[in-house]
């Protein structure tokens, strides 16, 4: 027995029986291959605390007792631990995420065979979210990669809430490895508040609230219409369209802004209506011109309606 806890025990013991048991142990114990008595066991360590691997043998002689973490040996002039007990302790001060693994303790004394006990080293943490999602705008369409990047040991289970409610992964939506929700084709009904939520057995961690806001490009709804009138006579030409923002309409007469004409706005939801009065004098080309600026740059779509004149013969 090499621990101090069995030296303790000796102190209390009369000095005749030392020798006695001294005695015994020299004729039974003397030369035979170590036996590890307590066997590494799976160390669940917090992070920052000290992690203790146990390694108890007996052997006559002394055993040497080297450690190995994942198949590469703990040298006893290494920094990073602290080796007691004649090895058969190892301690791991603030212990890290890099320090899990496999250790190994093998004592020799040259006799038989070496024994040897492997134990892991497992960290512990409750999820923390170490990179969370930002606000995006997208366009209709295109694709969205929210990022969560989450710490916590066991590795936590990402899943992600769209308001209050769960997100079903499907064609269109899926997690990524490292837990970031990934849309394609976005919709309008994507647009809301989104949070990843990273789950261990040890706790559960939100990330903040962030938006998707979903923009639409600029859409004629309704083009005007063809006409034919007399000469003189005041037209009411509409036009609407919608988008995200909304698009602002300008018209134009030939290819140009017009003079002396009307224009009547109205915001119907996210349709915009624009009715031009406008006296027609001679045959034109009136073009309803939608604009919108979105994430993905400014957007004009043009819809052109033709008045042609028809000329007023004046009655005898
Ligand atoms: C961890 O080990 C170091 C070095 O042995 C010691 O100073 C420290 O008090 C220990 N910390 C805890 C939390 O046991
Ligand atoms: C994200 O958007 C929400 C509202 O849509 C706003 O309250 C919040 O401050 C935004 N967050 C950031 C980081 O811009
Ligand atoms: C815009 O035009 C479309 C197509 O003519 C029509 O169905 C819709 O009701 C219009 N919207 C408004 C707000 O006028």
């Amino acid at each position: 027995m090499q621990l101090s806890l069995n030296m303790k025990l000796l102190e209390n013991i009369p000095v005749l029986q030392i020798f006695l048991l001294l005695h015994l142990s020299l004729i039974s114990g003397v030369q035979r291959a170590p036996k590890i008595t307590t066997l590494l066991e799976t160390v669940d360590a917090l992070l920052d605390h000290n992690a203790t691997f146990i390694c108890e043998v007996d052997s006559h002689p002394l055993a040497d007792i080297t450690w190995m973490r994942n198949n590469y040996p703990i040298r006893h002039y290494d920094s990073r631990y602290i080796i007691r007990e004649n090895g058969q302790m190892l301690i791991i001060p603030n212990v890290k995420d890099t320090d899990s693994g496999e250790y190994c303790c093998t004592a020799n004394n040259g006799i038989g065979e070496p024994a040897k006990s492997c134990g892991a080293l497992q960290l512990k943490m409750k999820p923390q979210i170490k990179r969370h999602p930002t606000n995006v705008t997208l366009l209709l369409e295109s694709k969205a990669v929210l990022p969560c990047v989450s710490l916590g040991y066991p590795k936590p289970e990402i899943s992600w809430l769209k308001g209050d409610e769960l997100i079903k992964v499907d064609s269109r939506i899926s997690i990524l490895e490292f837990g970031a929700l990934k849309i394609h084709n976005i919709r309008k009904e994507d647009a809301g508040q989104y949070r990843c939520v990273a789950r261990n057995s040890f706790g559960i961690a939100y990330s903040k609230p962030v938006t998707i806001e979903v923009q639409a490009p600029a859409k004629i709804l309704k083009v005007p219409k063809e006409r034919k009138v007399q000469i003189g006579t005041e037209v009411a030409l509409e036009c609407n369209a919608t988008g995200n923002p909304v698009p602002s309409i300008t018209w134009l007469e030939n290819g140009n802004t017009i003079t002396g004409a009307s224009v009547e706005e109205t915001l119907v939801g996210e349709v915009i209506v624009s009715i031009l009065h406008v006296v027609v004098n001679k045959p034109a080309l009136y073009t309803c011109q939608a604009t919108n600026q979105h994430s993905g740059g400014a957007n004009t779509v043009k819809a052109t309606a033709k008045i042609t004149v028809s000329v007023r013969f004046f009655e005898a």
